[in-house]
């Protein structure tokens, strides 16, 4: 009997399990019921009383230790598992790292960036209006005459059947907003896109962008205005750049003017960008009409003001030198990854 244990104690010390299989079939073939161990308890009643508390004592270390090394061989198993879960959880940080597309803006959104920042250096507010505008805001209140072309359905694109609901045709609606909400002194700045019902071609479409802006303070005049957009003119096409004022007429602003730059292509001798002209044309611009002050709300006896308009289009085609205007708005991302490096 002695024997007996003292091998099967021998077999338990020297036992390692190479994995949780191994170690479940030790424990069956020595622990369970039918297992060697318990055999040998049941032997133990034919042995001699002589020796049995030597024997007893011995069996019951051999149980002892078996249990204690399956229990801490199965211990080291579970933790070696837990370590496995835990480490396929974790980040491989020695993997390549997955390359991030970079985007580009939108040709328009640069151009509209830079025309707002150089317009803010100098105490200008954005301000934004809705897209669908109603008949006061786009025109009458712009001192557009009942009978003016544009409010034409050839010319608007006019909501359902309510002549009083359009797609604004110009972010001066935006300023008639301000004006009505808002005190003078005031100097803003109104990106957004417009509407205009006309043929899509190279040069026009029927959706484009503006920024307008609009100053009013007591004892504005139309030197003030020069001067400003001869300094938007200046940053925006460079240090060097001249400007010419060409009378014209806007219902809303009197007297009105086309503003023209010089060619900042060819500088003035004419090239093909400029039609030969030396100059190119990049807004219109004039004194608030008295009338559309006190449409607002306005008193137009102590204050007097200057408004402006131009298409981002025009002016982002002039600076980029596209000859396409359809470009802008085809999303072909062989053209829009070119401006990557604009800002
Ligand atoms: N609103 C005019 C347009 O859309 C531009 C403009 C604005 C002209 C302000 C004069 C003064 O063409």
């Amino acid at each position: 009997m002695t024997d007996k244990i003292q091998a099967l104690l021998q077999e338990v010390r020297e036992f390692q399990a190479g994995n949780p299989e191994e170690l479940e079939a030790f424990r069956l073939k020595m622990l369970s019921k039918k297992g060697l161990i318990p055999a040998l308890f049941h032997e133990f009643k034919n042995v001699d009383p002589q020796q049995r508390k030597q024997v007893g004592m011995e069996l019951n270390n051999l149980k002892n230790e078996a249990t204690e090394k399956l229990n801490s061989l199965k211990e080291a198993f579970e933790n070696q598992a837990l370590q496995q879960k835990d480490q396929a959880s974790r980040p491989d940080l020695t993997m390549p790292a997955v390359r991030t597309p970079l985007g580009s803006r939108h040709p328009l959104s640069v151009t509209r960036n830079r025309i707002n920042s150089i317009f803010e250096k100098i105490g200008f507010v954005v301000s934004e209006g809705p897209e669908i505008e109603d008949d006061w805001h786009n025109f009458s209140a712009l001192n557009f005459p009942e009978d003016h072309p544009a409010r034409d359905m050839q010319d608007t694109f006019f909501i359902g059947k309510s002549p009083d609901l359009a797609l604004r045709t110009h972010t001066s609606s935006v300023q008639v907003r301000v004006m009505e909400n808002q005190k003078p002194p005031i100097r803003t700045i109104s990106p957004g896109r417009v509407f205009r019902n006309e043929a899509i071609s190279a040069r026009a479409h029927c959706i484009f962008h503006q920024v307008e802006g609009l100053y009013i303070d007591e004892g504005v005049s139309f030197a003030d205005m020069k001067q400003t957009l001869l300094y938007f003119a200046r940053e925006m096409f460079g240090e060097k750049t001249q400007i010419r004022l060409r009378p014209s007429f806007f219902p809303f602003t009197e007297p009105s003017a086309e503003m023209d730059v010089s060619c900042n292509i060819c500088g003035g001798p004419g090239c093909n960008i400029c039609k030969y002209s030396g100059w190119i044309e990049v807004m219109g611009c004039g004194m608030v009409d008295p009338n559309v002050l006190e449409n607002c709300g306005i008193d137009s006896k102590k204050y007097s003001g200057f408004a402006f308009g131009m298409g981002i289009e025009r002016i982002a085609m002039n600076i980029f030198q596209m000859k396409d205007i359809r470009m802008f708005f085809e999303n072909d991302l062989r053209f829009l990854r070119q401006f990557r490096s604009a800002y």
